[in-house]
């Protein structure tokens, strides 16, 4: 079995940040989010890896490689643009070739893992696998009706009007039988080739379509909200430990991982929590559910359920709650009168100040 784990895309829920970086690099718990999909396919025992890539083909290979690291090979595939979940399977056929394979978008997170399912699939070959799960607005997701037996009966793509709260998590399982299904359905309303519309095609052809509905927390983490709530749930299971220093006025509560290299003085830290390799926290407080990257600077300032990206400074600000920091950032007291805000944003920055 193979896997084709999808990393194009403009990222566009997440600018600024993605406008300098792939939306799957983004780190949750200092790890990227691409990461976390590719531990679970090799926990399942899929280790021959196609990484579908876009514009950010450069950033992906540099941070993924051969996949050796990981234990897996990669190869990776070019999309030209964003044309659809159906195309870019279009796209992989010679590297699929006939084999079984898990189709992961790079952008979700199960953090049940997917071993399970695909032991699963193994055993009963149905011509599709698909993941499902609850969520409270259907009309974000492509959205599964079933049977009152189970069965798939339709499957819709982002429906103005849902009719079921089931939603397609962003891993489906496929045997070769899905290759005349992405060849044979139209570009959608929305000018791509779905997946959604190629399962309905297995369907409509009497295809067995296996639905598994997930109770493993999972999140789209296409845009920040979601992404600060997917960090909050990987830091729960985190493994504390101190390779840094900690100096004798700070103090550690809870699950808290400070990285090689990296300092704490004068600071309390509640977890969870993760201060990344040489960064440095003084005179500050950081609160539960925040991810402090490497080589950071946070000195005299208050942060809670935030993620901080690489080499960012936070000086003397007060408190900073709910916020994603890119990199190389500055944060800093106004010094001067008149006591004024004075910001250098990048493009489709959001800023909201509490003063
Ligand atoms: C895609 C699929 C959608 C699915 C979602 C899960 O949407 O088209 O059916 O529910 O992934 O992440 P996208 O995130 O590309 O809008």
């Amino acid at each position: 079995m193979k896997a084709l784990i999808l990393a194009g895309g403009t990222g566009s829920r997440m600018r600024p940040i993605t406008h300098t970086a792939a939306k799957q690099l983004v780190p949750v718990a200092n790890k990227p989010i691409l990461f976390y999909a590719i531990e679970a396919l090799v926990a399942a025992g899929i280790t021959e890896l196609g990484v579908v890539v876009g514009d950010t083909e450069r950033e992906i290979r540099a941070a993924v490689g051969d996949g050796s690291r990981f234990g897996a090979r990669v190869t990776y595939i070019a999309q030209d643009r964003p044309r659809g979940l159906a195309h870019a399977v279009l796209v992989s056929r010679d590297f699929l070739a006939d084999d079984d394979f898990v189709m992961y978008l790079g952008d979700n997170i199960l953090v049940s893992g997917i071993t399970d399912v695909v032991a699963r699939f193994r055993r009963e070959r149905p011509a599709a696998g698909i993941l499902l799960t609850k969520v409270a607005d259907p009309r974000q997701f492509g959205v599964v009706e079933l049977s009152p037996d189970g069965q798939v009966v339709r499957l819709t793509e982002k429906p103005e009007h849902p009719r079921s709260d089931l939603a397609l998590v962003g891993v489906y399982l496929f045997s070769p039988a899905v290759h005349e299904a992405v060849r044979s359905v139209p570009v959608s309303a929305r000018g791509e080739l779905e997946i959604t519309d190629a399962v309905q095609w297995l369907v409509d052809h009497g295809h067995t379509v296996r639905p598994t509905v997930v109770t493993g927390y999972w999140k789209d983490t296409g845009n920040v909200a979601d992404t600060l709530e997917v960090n909050r749930t990987i830091l729960e299971t985190l493994a504390p430990e101190v390779l840094g220093s900690v100096d004798s006025s700070s103090e550690l509560v809870g699950r808290v991982r400070v990285e090689r290299g990296a300092s704490v003085v004068r600071s309390r830290i509640v977890g969870p929590a993760v201060i990344g390799a040489n960064t440095v926290v003084a005179d500050s407080y950081i609160g539960p559910s925040t991810s402090v990257a490497d080589d950071c600077r946070i000195t005299g300032s208050e942060l809670e359920f935030s993620i901080v990206l690489n080499r960012s400074v936070i000086d003397g600000v007060g408190r900073i709650e709910a916020s994603l920091i890119g990199r190389d950032a500055r944060v800093r007291r106004a010094g001067k009168v008149p006591r004024a805000h004075r910001l250098v944003l990048g493009d489709h920055s959001n800023v909201q100040i509490a003063s």
